[in-house]
């Protein structure tokens, strides 16, 4: 069921709703709409519509029905009971392809924590996997009503996960640490779902990583030593597709899997070109980088899919054929050799080189620099300061100018090409 509020709802909303729905491995048997002034309290919609629905259930044989706006979870339990078939709202559908998609350890740990915070506002279905997993039998205390049982488990399974996430958040941030330490950089792949960041990334690393024609084929960032030929390493890092509206719950918790989009000193944000409504979805993307405050991270455009354009509709396209971006397919692997080359020139190639004089309170700062390896011989003055001779990559020393409020012609420089 597509609600709109005020009008009906607008064909890319029905067109996303109905790919997630796909996407959950449901078979849409019918579709309706429903455009309300306002939301009822008890069913969302109104007597007639619910009629509606129930005919359409009836006619065939329908198991579940989908909502695309928030459902309370008395709205939600009230059309369960009334239709007698189970009813999810986008944000639960959500949930389940997350969950269904999760791959690392930590993804899936964030996963369930999600899918629990979202329960236990609603506290409708049974528990039992849990109950199995405690042991069930003399777990009830005496008086203690099934509902205080579930809250009370579902409090302890909440806790028992947010202590195993900080564990696995302080390994993640080990490793971030030593890659840091090696000076060795991180370019994110971010992009819509759907855009093809996983397809790309097996293209650009050779590597399986799961990718399939459905939206979340990518849950955790992974990570991949890519060469760029000219002797840099970078770390190519695949994170999750960005989907409009990402219910709370798990903005909350995919913030982290998102770590290595805030630290990267590169950001390759993948659009499918093939999508007619590629300007918004890049808008979005660019909101949510806006909120993990990684937008003055230096990006590329990377049009993906560009088999799939019939010969003017590239050309035409004044964005397309913008001049910082790159066009490829992942699939043909067209335009591979320019996105490398586009990489090199901005990672690899970019580098700096200069002498940095730091007084002797400085000593973080020289202690700093020298973990980053950064810096390639010494003096020190009689005054007791220092004269560091530094050569790394630009985007690299820019951020270590950010971080410590350095302004960047600090270095008296050479730019090094
Ligand atoms: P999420 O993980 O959901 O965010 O998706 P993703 O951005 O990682 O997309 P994925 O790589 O899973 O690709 C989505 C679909 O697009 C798959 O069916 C791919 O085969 C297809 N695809 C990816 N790149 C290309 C391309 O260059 N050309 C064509 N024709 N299809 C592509």
């Amino acid at each position: 069921m597509h609600v709109g509020f005020g009008r009906s709802a607008a064909a890319d909303e029905r067109e996303e709703f109905a790919l997630l729905a796909e996407s959950a491995g449901a078979d849409v048997v019918a579709e309706v709409s429903a455009t309300l002034a306002t939301a009822r309290p008890r069913y969302l919609v109104g007597r007639g519509k619910l009629d509606e629905i129930a005919a359409l259930k009836q006619a065939h044989d329908v198991e579940l029905l989908l909502v695309s706006k928030p459902l309370s979870p008395s709205q939600e339990r009230n059309l369960e009971r009334e239709l007698k078939c189970r009813v999810l709202d986008r944000n639960g559908l959500i949930l389940d392809i997350f969950a269904q998609r999760a791959r690392s350890f930590e993804g899936k740990l964030q996963v369930e924590l999600a899918q629990l915070k979202h329960m236990s506002t609603r506290l409708v279905r049974g528990w039992t996997h849990l109950e199995r997993q405690k042991g069930g039998i003399g777990l009830r205390g005496p008086g203690e009503s099934q509902l205080e049982t579930d809250r009370r488990l579902i409090g302890q399974r909440i806790t028992h996960l947010n202590k195993r996430l900080v564990r696995v958040d302080g390994q993640r941030e080990l490793g971030r640490r030593r890659r840091t330490r090696q000076n060795v950089p991180v370019v994110a792949l971010v992009g819509y779902t759907n855009a093809g960041k996983s397809t790309l990334f097996n293209a650009l690393t050779k590597a399986e990583a799961y990718a399939a024609d459905q939206l979340f084929a990518t849950l955790d960032p992974t990570l991949r030593r890519l060469p760029l030929g000219d002797g840099t390493v970078v770390v190519l890092a695949d994170t999750v597709g960005f989907v409009r509206d990402l219910p709370h719950e798990l903005v909350a918790a995919f913030r982290s899997t998102l770590a290595e989009t805030r630290e990267a000193s590169l950001i390759l944000h993948v659009v499918d070109a093939s999508d007619p409504h590629r300007r918004a979805r890049r808008d979005d993307v660019d909101q949510v980088l806006k909120d993990l405050e990684a937008d003055h991270i230096p990006t590329i455009t990377v049009y993906n899919k560009v088999d799939l354009l019939t010969g003017t509709q590239g050309g035409e396209s004044v964005e397309l054929s913008d001049t910082g971006a790159v066009r490829v397919s992942a699939r043909t692997g067209e335009g591979l050799d320019r996105l490398t080359a586009a990489l090199v020139e901005q990672l690899g190639e970019q580098r700096i080189a200069g002498v940095l004089q730091l007084p002797p309170s400085a000593g973080r700062l020289r202690a700093k620099l020298f973990q980053m390896g950064a810096v390639s011989a010494e003096t020190t003055a009689t005054d007791g300061s220092w004269r560091l001779t530094l050569d790394m990559p630009k985007v690299r020393y820019e951020r270590f100018c950010r971080q410590e409020n350095l302004p960047v012609d600090a270095l008296e420089t050479a730019r090094l090409n």
